[in-house]
């Protein structure tokens, strides 16, 4: 159980909530909620004590919570088995060092007082069993023994992700908190997951965008929203109802108020000068008490995104032929051709791993291809979103600042009015690129590439990090745009709203479709399993 009582945050003027006390109970599995910049991660990091309240609330939390990292990159050279046993670090420390006294193999009285404690933290810990243990879970997540000891960086990416949710796992923790996992994750992936963590029983929390996800996992979910924290049984999908359904119900009683009061002012007014003042009195008092319930604004919004081009550009975009591309033995692009043609939405679907970055960053000129040609038409710039364009944007500078180092003479006016289509009005500009959630990062990074009109636009798995409303507004932006895209997504809807060639990517095969998603499905029906969208 996770009690947290009366805990607010703010950051200057900016409450992101106010005095929530919420309990999570075992057995139960929520979902954390709110738009991009709500205070998920801050809501999640305060739970795990990483960061404190603003005030003097509480949390009460069992001795073992697991905590599902994000950064894949963080254990690249260490061994798979090690990177879960990291996840008990009093454990994994006491190890550590007794391991190297031992290899000093100098057994002076202090050191051996020193390794008497650290055998008794290790055997506290239950460390005799620790890679055993590893050893289990690991295998829970797909990954046999001979792989065990082979390092992080050997893993697809979303492999990387099933290994920190196995350090997550290890030691049995009574709680268990993952931000985002399902980011890097291709459906099966995400099918996986589900599957794994219904059978988790602790207290689990669990933040996500995906609805989907989220209805399929979720017993409960705690909305982040007016400035507070709101449990609602049931799933994402019947929060949103009972949300929408409270809203509508507090308006219309604001209404009903609202009338009743003008009525009684009409009468105050009237005779409040006369002889009926016991009346006027009486009626003041009714208006006091029918003041109407304060309705604090969702902090739901949507962006405005639009991309315009520089220049009128050649019809022909770019012609590709024969492309190969190996790392190692790993021949990830085999003999592809393809010729685009201005104004073509291109999304590239696939599973992970199976080389959807490495064909963006051939096009764009990122890696070296190992043979065939990429011929680029005239005047072809192109603005790339990286799938990790969030290491990418400089740190320790304000975001009006990040922009205004792309600005191409439009001015500090332009931009900043930019800025407030893109949700960051006022203050928030002027906020620290360190201190920006991972949704704000996104809007950051496409307000840059709104900046920069480039005729191309390349994304990879843009819609990671984003909320609905932003995820739509990126549809519309796409769809409007009328120079040439590439996106690779796992996004459906993204893809039903933009794409006009759908490029599919599977080992062995190159698929290239000329037509609408729609008429995609038509051909190649998908898997039941496969269905995952984000509209109803
Ligand atoms: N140290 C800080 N100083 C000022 N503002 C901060 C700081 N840390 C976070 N913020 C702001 O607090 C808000 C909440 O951030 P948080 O990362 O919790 O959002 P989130 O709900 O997880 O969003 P996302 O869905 O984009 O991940 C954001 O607007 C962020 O910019
Ligand atoms: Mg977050």
């Amino acid at each position: 159980m996770i009690i947290v009582s009366d805990v607010t945050k703010s950051y200057g003027t900016r409450i992101l909530f106010e005095s929530v006390s919420v309990k999570f109970s075992p057995g139960n599995r929520y979902g954390l909620t709110g738009p991009n910049g709500a205070g998920k991660s801050t809501f999640l990091k305060i739970l795990t004590g990483e960061i404190e309240p603003s005030n003097r609330g509480k949390i009460t939390r069992p001795k073992r919570v697991g905590v599902m990292r994000q950064d894949q990159f963080a254990f690249d050279n260490e061994k798979i088995i090690d990177t879960v046993m990291m996840g008990n670090a009093p454990l994994w420390d006491a190890l550590k060092e007794r391991d190297a006294l031992y290899a000093a193999g100098e057994f002076t009285d202090p050191i051996m007082e020193r390794l008497g404690d650290l055998e008794s933290i290790v055997a506290d810990e239950n460390g005799y069993m620790a890679e055993i243990d590893a050893a289990e879970i690991l295998r829970g997540i797909g990954l046999t023994d001979d792989r065990h000891n082979d390092l992080m960086k050997s893993l697809p990416t979303d492999y990387k992700f099933r290994v920190l949710l196995a350090q997550a796992l290890f030691g049995n923790p009574q709680a268990l908190l993952l931000d985002e996992p399902t980011n890097h994750m291709d459906l099966d992936g995400i099918h996986w997951l589900e599957a794994f963590l219904q059978e988790y029983d602790g207290t689990m929390i669990v933040i996500s965008h995906d609805r989907h996800f989220l209805n399929a996992i979720c017993t409960h979910i705690a909305d982040i929203d007016y400035e507070t924290v709101i449990v609602y049984p049931g799933s994402y999908d019947d929060m949103v109802e009972h949300k929408m359904q409270a809203h509508t119900r507090m308006e219309a009683e604001n209404r009903d108020k609202a009338k009743k009061i003008a009525q009684l002012q009409e009468f105050v007014s009237r005779f409040a000068a006369g002889q009926r003042s016991s009346q006027v009195q009486s009626r003041r008092k009714e208006m006091l008490r029918l003041a109407p319930t304060e309705l604090k604004r969702s902090n739901i919004q949507r962006p405005y995104i639009r991309f315009d081009q520089n220049k009128a550009p050649s019809r022909e975009v770019v012609t590709v032929k024969g492309l190969n591309k190996s790392f190692g033995d790993n021949h990830v692009l085999k003999d592809i051709t393809l010729e685009v043609a201005r104004g073509e939405k291109i999304a590239i679907i696939g599973p992970n791993g199976v080389g959807k970055t490495t064909l963006l960053r051939c096009l764009i000129g990122e890696l070296r291809i190992d043979s065939g040609e990429i011929r680029w038409g005239h005047g072809m710039d192109k603005g790339y979103y990286a799938q990790d364009f969030a290491d990418q944007i400089d740190r320790g500078m304000s975001a009006i600042d990040y922009l205004m180092q792309y600005e191409t003479g439009e001015g500090y006016e332009i931009i900043r009015g930019l800025m407030g289509r893109m949700l960051f009005s006022g203050d928030e500009a002027l906020k620290l690129t360190d201190n920006l959630s991972g949704g704000e990062l996104a809007r950051l990074k496409l307000a840059q590439l709104m900046i920069g009109k480039p005729p191309v636009l390349v994304f990879d798995e843009p819609t990671n990090h984003l909320d609905l409303e932003s995820v739509n507004a990126l549809g519309e932006g796409l769809s409007l745009f009328e120079g040439t895209v590439f996106v690779v997504t796992h996004d459906q809807d993204l893809i039903t709203d933009v794409a006009t060639r759908i490029l599919r990517l599977s080992p062995g095969e190159f698929l290239d479709f000329h037509g609408t998603w729609e008429e995609y499905l038509e051909q190649y029906p998908l898997l039941e399993r496969e269905h995952h969208g984000r509209k109803g």
